[in-house]
């Protein structure tokens, strides 16, 4: 055993024998005194409790403990049920005295034995969880039905903790304390926890490095991420076992690929249900169903879904229909799909007691209802007063409930159900919920409602899907529900319970939002414009714009609160609902592909930035989003803005409403007047997108525009299927992966074919920001060509044969028109002169506000002074400065002329990116002799040679950096920087 390990639990011994008269109510884990090795599992004995150890395939170790010596059944609600096998190899040359190495392969555990405390570690040796020494993992009685579990692990400084589902407040939970008890949390903050949904499962941020941990426990749970003492972490629960997964990165798509591996992905949604949604507390009676859904069509604002709300029942009676509001449903759902819109009505748990109602009867005649402690139904209050609730937990009983739905479906022809108050919530109970010691059949291992109660409402989500397949086998289901537990993603979507009209909660719906898709329930948005209260026009024109990109887009509001439709606000705030509408179903085809996606990786349609900047946080707003990993989305979140700092992550963007490029790593300031979301997209990117439609219903006039960002290589990927049968399953599907590549003077798009799908037509390619003019363009399918022909800007018809093209002014896009996709074809287009780039020579003047550094590294920041720059060296290493953006005609202008200063670098490099090469740290710098002197010299470098031609094309950056000897505190002044014609004859 190495010396540091042996000292290391020698002191644990000591802390643990110290420690526990002082914990008297928590009892640690003792020295194990026998251990039992399967080829997948070792299993560890300890005077009180056992410990086992587990391979789930070779990226997850499950942890299980459990006070006494057997475990209990090994159930879960949120695994799907084919959990990979894996080997735990004991690592011999690592054995130790005192414990054992044991392997998955991506992960080691070491397990010190005397006392039992585990340390994880990632495949280069970084420990990802260290139990504490003193309390590692511990239990203690609660009542004769509960003993509470819990681990004790350290926590580094700098660790960032993202996910646990539905939580309120800040991404990053490090400081926090959390807890899991679904709850009916009306108007709840930024500080209410728990909220509607338990998800136990967080993952890790130390270093840019992420993994996962999923503790498997429905009881109430809580979590201590250094809340109560900054570097211990803690997670537990009141009873159950100690029973977690730790789930290898080192990528937070890798984390959450493999976590929904176990638990499961979001089942392709029909196309209908990504369409926009709109709903109140209740539209009623059927003659303000059908206004509200004229209204829609009248003012050709786009919307797939209306809901009906409780009014619709007769006496909230679940699975009824108001006879005097609704006399014909099955006439009013058909007369809106003629309408184009889909329908969706809310089913709640607690059914009215009313012996004679056959939803009653039929379930006591089973005894479908949770039971007191004596047997007898528990009887609580919901919206039909006294209530019973089926018990979703027994098999038969959810059999029962989605068997309801065939008859019900087929009557009143809606689409979709939404679950509501599935907590459950209780209006008689203690804390809004039923009492603790209500008897749940917990899947034929009776339990009290202590151990089931996080998962109601996802076994009723559960339950009611079984019911819409039953109903309609070939078709997708669309459910939504508020509450539900790790795993409620194969059930599918649900939205963030009852918020308030507020600028505070339209920040929380985006955090909630990517909290739980980082949660692996990606389905999910928040009641648009707010529940409770009422919006100010602003409020909801910037809810809308944002909530609009969001996966689930839906309007709500409470009963009794003002109109809340998209024209509800006058004119002005309804044409910036209508845009931002146009735009969701503008982008359907890249959003449809998200959700692909996400049904097969579990990775989320709304990403937190750091999702695909790993390790990149700190300059973000917390509501800024990538909508899959080209668009960038920032709300606008505060009432009165104009403008907006925006903080662009690595790499290179452009403006989606301007075109223009910027570099990324740095500020920004945009326009954000209320009629303006702020939105970029990432450079060599291939966004699928389609004309705008009024509903899912309608073919697009153009069913695909390929709207191509160019920048060196380019791509982008479309999924196309039917949209709402199962046939996708039997291969009736097109993927679709498109490229751009950017050379010289040309581009050259490769498209493949998709035959699967019908009315494919011939595809509209957008080629953005390109700056130049395109001068020809051939598609060539097989072994034809066509040569294709400009059409006058004049002409805005639709260009209709291959190859046609033409600019568009309003935009500044050229339009080229494809081939039709039954055949795969290449683009090529060849482009003119830039003729906006600067041929006569370009004197740079630095001045803080007109040109900026707009990047620099390893230096404090530049200090302008008398039109020069000057910088601090703050580390040895590679100080760089990216110059303002130009565009510039390297031929035309091959000579760079610098004044300046350094008083150790003796060699400046220059490096540059044209549009075609995007990448200014892939290209090596040339380097040029410069005097260490501390004075400032005029140099002149010949760019062209030095990069052996390959200075040529339009420039847009340059980046000076001065490798060598440079010294930390070294002072660099750069004066002008000059491009220039080439000198003489
Ligand atoms: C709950 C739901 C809300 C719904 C209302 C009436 O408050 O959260 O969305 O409108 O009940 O059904």
């Amino acid at each position: 055993m190495a010396k540091g390990n042996r000292i290391r639990s020698f002191i644990g011994i000591s802390l643990w024998l110290a420690a526990a008269p002082a914990m008297a109510a928590w009892t640690h884990l003792g020295p194990a005194t026998q251990v039992e090795h399967t080829p997948a599992a070792s299993t560890f004995r300890c005077p009180d409790a056992i410990v086992r150890l587990e391979a789930i395939g070779e990226h997850v170790l499950r942890v299980r403990m459990t006070p006494g010596n057997a475990f209990g059944r090994d159930f879960s609600w949120a695994l799907t049920g084919d959990t990979p096998r894996g080997t735990l190899k004991r690592l011999e040359g690592h054995a130790q005295e005192d414990g054992e190495t044991l392997s998955t392969g991506a992960l080691t555990a070491r397990v010190h034995t005397r006392p039992l405390r585990i340390d994880i570690l990632d495949a280069d040796g970084r420990t990802l969880l260290h139990d504490e020494p003193e309390r590692g993992m511990g239990w203690r009685r609660v009542n004769d039905e509960c003993i509470a579990v819990r681990v004790w692990q350290e926590m580094p400084d700098g660790v960032r903790i993202y996910g646990l589902g539905e939580k309120a407040g800040p991404l990053n939970h490090a400081g926090r304390a959390l807890s899991m008890w679904n709850t009916d949390a009306w108007g709840y903050g930024p500080t209410t926890d728990p909220l509607y949904k338990s998800i136990p499962f967080f993952i890790m941020e130390h270093n840019g490095r992420y993994h996962g941990v999923f503790f498997d426990n429905p009881w109430r749970t809580s979590f201590d991420f250094g809340g109560q003492d900054r570097n211990v972490m803690s997670f537990g629960a009141e009873g159950g076992e100690l029973d977690y997964y730790v789930i290898a990165g080192p990528g937070p798509k890798d984390v959450l690929r493999r976590y929904t591996d176990l638990t499961g992905r979001l089942e392709l949604p029909p196309k209908w249900a990504l369409g926009y949604h709109q709903c109140r507390y209740s539209y009623y009676p059927e003659a303000r169903v059908r206004e509200i859904a004229e209204t829609f069509r009248a003012k050709s604002i786009p919307c797939d879904v209306l809901y009906f709300d409780i009014d619709y029942m007769d006496g909230y009676r679940s699975f009824t229909w108001n006879p005097h509001w609704f006399p014909n449903p099955r006439k009013l759902t058909d007369d809106l799909k003629a309408m184009r819109f889909h329908t969706v009505a809310i089913i709640d748990p607690g059914i009215k007691r009313e012996p004679g109602d056959p939803v009653y009867d039929s379930g006591t005649a089973i005894n479908a209802w949770l039971r007191r402690p004596d047997g007898r139904p528990y009887v609580g209050r919901v919206w039909p007063g006294e209530c019973v609730f089926p018990d979703f937990t027994n098999p038969a009983v959810r059999d029962w409930w989605s068997a309801l739905f065939p008859p019900f479906l087929e009557a009143c022809g809606v689409d979709g159900i939404w679950n509501d108050m599935n907590e459950p919530a209780n209006f008689a109970g203690p804390n809004k919920t039923l009492p603790l010691d209500i008897r749940f059949d917990n899947e034929g291992e009776s339990k009290s409602h202590r151990a089931c109660h996080n998962v109601y409402g996802q076994q009723m989500a559960r339950a009611t899907l079984e019911g819409i397949r039953r109903a309609r086998p070939d078709h997708r289901p669309f459910t939504m529900t508020r509450a539900t537990y790790a795993g409620g993603q194969r059930y599918g979507a649900a939205w963030t319970g009852d918020n308030i009209s507020s600028w505070e909660h339209l920040q929380l719906s985006l955090t909630m939002t990517m909290q739980l898709g980082v949660s692996g329930m990606p389905f999910v948005g928040p009641d648009i414009g707010g529940f409770g209260g009422s919006a100010t026009p602003e409020l909801y024109a910037r809810w809308i714009q944002a909530g609009s990109l969001l996966p689930y887009a839906r309007t709500h509001t409470a009963s009794g609160t003002p109109d809340q439709e998209p024209w509800s606000y006058g004119p002005d705030v309804e044409a910036i609902a209508r845009d931002s509408l146009r735009r969701r179903y503008e982008l359907m085809p890249y959003l449809y592909t998200l959700f692909e996606e996400c049904s097969r990786t579990g990775v989320p349609i709304v990403r937190p930035i750091w999702m695909e900047f790993p390790g990149e946080h700190p300059w973000f707003e917390d509501t800024a989003f990538m909508l899959g990993s080209a668009i960038l989305v920032w709300p606008i979140v505060r009432a009165g803005e104009q403008e907006q700092h925006i903080s662009l992550p690595p790499g290179v963007w452009f403006d989606w409403h301007t075109g223009e490029i910027h570099a990324g790593g740095q500020p920004v300031l945009v326009p954000a007047g209320l009629d303006h979301l702020p939105l970029f997209v990432r450079a060599g990117s291939i966004v699928p997108m389609q004309s705008a439609v009024e509903s899912t219903m309608e073919t697009p006039a153009e069913p695909l525009v390929l709207d191509v960002w160019p920048f060196g290589h380019a791509e982008g990927s479309l999924y196309e299927d039917d949209g709402e049968s199962l046939a996708y399953r039997q291969g009736r599907f097109c993927r679709s992966q498109f490229t751009c590549e950017a050379a010289e003077d040309e581009m050259t798009l490769a498209l493949p074919a998709c035959t699967q799908t019908a009315g494919q037509g011939a595809p509209l390619i957008r080629l953005h920001g390109l700056g130049r003019p395109v001068n020809s363009v051939k598609v060539r399918r097989d072994s034809s060509e066509i040569t294709g022909q400009p059409s006058s800007p004049a002409e805005d018809g639709i260009l209709s044969s291959p190859g046609a093209f033409r600019f568009d002014p309003a935009s500044g896009v050229w339009l080229i028109r494809a081939a039709p996709r039954d055949h795969q074809q290449t683009v090529r287009v060849r482009l003119g002169p830039d003729e906006n780039a600067n041929r006569e020579a370009v004197r740079l003047r630095f001045d803080e506000e007109k040109r900026p550094i707009p990047y620099h590294r390893g230096v404090l920041p530049p200090v302008y002074s008398q039109g020069g720059v000057e910088v601090a060296v703050r580390r040895a290493g590679n100080p760089q400065l990216l110059l303002p953006r130009m565009r510039l005609s390297a031929e035309a202008l091959p000579v760079l002329k610098v004044r300046l200063a350094t008083e150790h670098a003796t060699s400046l490099g220059v490096r540059f990116a044209t549009r075609q090469e995007p990448t200014l740290s892939d290209r090596p710098a040339m380097k040029f002799a410069i005097r260490p002197d501390g004075r400032v010299h005029e140099y002149s470098f010949d760019l062209r040679q030095a990069s052996d031609g390959r200075w040529s094309g339009t420039v847009y950056w340059v980046m000076l950096s001065f490798p060598d000897n440079n010294r930390q505190g070294e002072r660099i002044r750069v004066e002008t920087v000059a491009f220039e014609p080439a000198a003489g004859p």
